[in-house]
């Protein structure tokens, strides 16, 4: 992380770039996903926070686009009619077209981007990025959004132009999050509720940056749609995954293949997970959660197979340093483990971890700590 915030990084690149100052400023966290992963696109819950890692859009009116970063040297042209480049800067294309499917016009911007959030963690630095642009750029073109639109042209970029087909939770709880409570957000009925958290989370990460995530997350969902279409032909009427009854299970696992069966277990306890979760949080039984987590990270290991021996060795010196929960968040296949722990024992924990994983990997694993913070913002 730089030494000084990613408001002032983007703003002194800004004005190296562009010789001037920008006109709007805005920023949106990246978040931690505390439990239900891979619920999102299969009709499910999810229970986000938003982290105090921020993203820094800073831009300023212009003819044509050019977009700078923080994190890439040089500044990069681009026409909003040209085809995506596999580069940073698509995001940003992304929403200017999205943005402009939405009669919000914009002649040309520069813009400069800074960021804390860590790219490919899983800590989803892209949608910090797609919301802040949204943000910045709606407000340049004299047009304020309500949040809802905010996350449908975030995501529509990411999904549409970027071309990764992942579900609503990044977005939406880059857009809604709030200091001291977690987000429960309901993929299927659109529902969303803050719930209480207060505590402070490490975040250790594996150091697997994977190359395949998007291929291996795209199969994921593949997997889930044929499951679907599978059970539909049991339980007729069925409109997710996430919907599937508990007690189908047993059915399911004698009808369906072995990894499709094993990919539909894994949505359906995961589901009913974040309940239970949201249920302790609320009767500020936060210990009850830690549990939910383990269990969760097996379901991620067995079940969906979207692990990795990094993060599996993370969340077993977890369990064995005294930790109350850990489980890998986000995407998987590499990215970071989540642990809770008392604020007494939480410095120990991690500092045991990192030593064990240094035994076992050859290096340190870096840690971070997180509390919930606030979603999007203008910065002035
Ligand atoms: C990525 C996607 C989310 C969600 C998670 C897995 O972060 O962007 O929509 O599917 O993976 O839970």
């Amino acid at each position: 992380m730089a030494k000084q915030g990613p408001r002032q990084a983007g703003n002194a690149l800004f004005r190296e770039v562009f010789g001037t100052a920008p006109g709007i400023s805005a920023s949106a966290p990246g978040r931690v996903n505390l439990l239900g992963e891979h619920t999102d696109y299969n009709g499910g819950p999810v229970l986000p926070i938003a982290l105090d890692l921020r993203t820094v859009v800073h831009a300023r009116p212009a003819y044509g686009f050019r977009f700078a970063s923080t994190i890439a040297p040089g500044v990069v042209e681009r026409r909003i009619e040209e085809e995506p480049r596999d580069h940073w800067s698509d995001y940003l294309v992304g929403v200017v077209r999205e943005l402009a499917a939405l009669g919000v016009d914009l002649q040309g911007a520069d813009v400069a981007v800074a960021s804390s959030v860590p790219a490919g963690a899983g800590l989803s630095s892209s949608a910090a990025l797609t919301v802040s642009a949204a943000a910045a750029l709606s407000t340049l073109a004299g047009k304020r959004l309500t949040p809802e639109a905010l996350v449908d042209v975030a995501w529509r970029a990411e999904t549409g132009y970027a071309g990764v087909r992942c579900g609503r939770m990044d977005q939406t709880v880059a857009v809604f999050g709030r200091a001291g409570k977690a987000l429960e957000f309901d993929a299927g009925t659109g529902e969303r509720r803050l719930v209480p958290f207060a505590g402070v989370v490490r975040l250790i990460d594996s150091g697997l940056r994977h190359a395949l995530v998007a291929g291996e997350y795209e199969h994921r969902r593949i997997e889930c749609e044929e499951a679907l279409r599978r059970c539909r032909k049991l339980i007729p009427g069925l409109n997710s995954l996430a919907e599937v009854p508990v007690r189908a299970l047993p059915r399911i696992r004698r009808e369906l293949p072995r990894t499709l069966a094993r990919r539909v277990r894994h949505v359906v306890t995961e589901t009913a997970r974040v309940r239970d979760a949201v249920d302790a949080l609320r009767r500020g039984r936060p210990s009850q959660v830690g549990e939910l987590l383990f269990a969760g990270h097996d379901s991620l290991r067995r079940d969906f197979e979207s692990s990795c021996d990094e993060a599996d060795a993370i969340v077993a010196l977890a369990r064995k340093s005294g930790a109350k929960g850990a489980r890998l968040t986000g995407a998987g296949w590499g990215g970071v483990v989540i642990i809770l722990a008392t604020e007494r024992s939480a410095s120990v924990v991690a500092a045991r971890i990192q030593e064990g994983f240094a035994r076992k990997f050859g290096r340190t694993p870096t840690v971070w700590e997180g509390r919930a913070s606030g979603g999007v913002r203008i910065e002035r």
